[in-house]
């Protein structure tokens, strides 16, 4: 059986680690992607070979990146499954960002997944499985302050890929799935340090802002992150039959 291969970017920490480790789990390659991926490989590396997991350090938003990862893709001549993922852009009041601010996250969160996308098309296409997907977040839909870059970008990114996967379609004979999943509130880093910037901006306690959190999820809870690693990774997977073109929220029922 040939060998399978996802690339993980933004998979470093939190939700992405968590899909590099259940990606690995289905017995997939990984090509792992982040600024810093070394402490995430060396805890990988402790429950899988030095085969299994290709480092690719680098900022998405830079053309080396970009250039790098074609270099291991015409050395494996395939590619079936893409993560596309990064930290979340700065908290803070639309007034505040900079216009070069908005050009530094117009790229590494729309630009950037896109380039990359057109670059691996015929890797791809040497996949039984081709899969997509990417993370956006729940201010997609629940407009939250201080979130002007994630409201805007992640929802402009779910239909680029809508129109990705219409033009594309034909070309790979229905096998493309590509999907975006939209987190709530997943226990990471970065949801650890969104809790503290909006709590100090609100004025209130860190665990007054939780319970205001979860006061507003059906599930009453913040999610673990291996609960949607395994889902993300089922979605990239070939075990995805059928789910195709969809932003799934992946909330607990977040209720607004
Ligand atoms: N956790 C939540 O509750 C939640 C809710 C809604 C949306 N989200 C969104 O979901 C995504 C993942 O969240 P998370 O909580 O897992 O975040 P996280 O813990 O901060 O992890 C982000 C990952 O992306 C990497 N990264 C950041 N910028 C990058 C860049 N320019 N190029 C390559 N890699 C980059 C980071 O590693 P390096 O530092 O090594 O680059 C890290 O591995 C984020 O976009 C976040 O905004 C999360």
């Amino acid at each position: 059986m040939s060998k399978n291969f996802a690339l993980i970017l933004g998979g470093s920490k939190g939700i992405g680690f968590e899909v590099a480790n259940q990606m690995l789990a289905k017995n997939y390659h990984i090509i792992l992607n982040s600024r810093n991926p070394l402490k995430a490989y060396n805890e990988l590396r402790k429950n899988y070979s030095e085969d299994k997991i290709i480092l690719l350090p680098g900022d998405i938003s830079e053309d080396s990146t970009l250039k790098n990862l074609v270099d291991i893709l015409e050395n494996i001549n395939k590619l079936d499954s893409i993560l596309i993922n990064y930290g979340g852009p700065n908290i803070k009041p639309f007034h505040e960002i900079t216009h070069n601010e908005w050009l530094s996250y117009f790229k590494t969160m729309f630009l950037s997944p896109i380039e990359i996308i057109k670059n691996t098309i015929n890797y791809l296409k040497n996949s039984e499985y081709p899969r997509i997907v990417a993370i956006t977040s729940f201010t997609t839909k629940k407009i939250t302050k201080n979130m002007i870059v994630s409201n805007s970008l992640r929802l402009a990114l779910v239909n680029a890929l809508k129109t990705i996967n219409l033009e594309l379609s034909e070309s790979f004979n229905g096998k493309l799935l590509i999907n975006a999943v939209a987190p709530g509130y997943i226990n990471t880093e970065r949801l650890q340090d969104y809790i503290l910037k909006q709590s100090k901006i609100l004025n209130i306690s860190p665990n007054d802002y939780i319970k205001e959190i979860e006061k507003n999820i059906l599930i009453k809870r913040i999610a673990d992150v291996k609960e949607i690693g395994k889902f993300i990774a089922f979605l990239l997977s070939y075990e995805n039959t059928y789910i195709n073109n969809q932003h799934i929220f992946f909330d607990g029922g977040i209720v607004y």
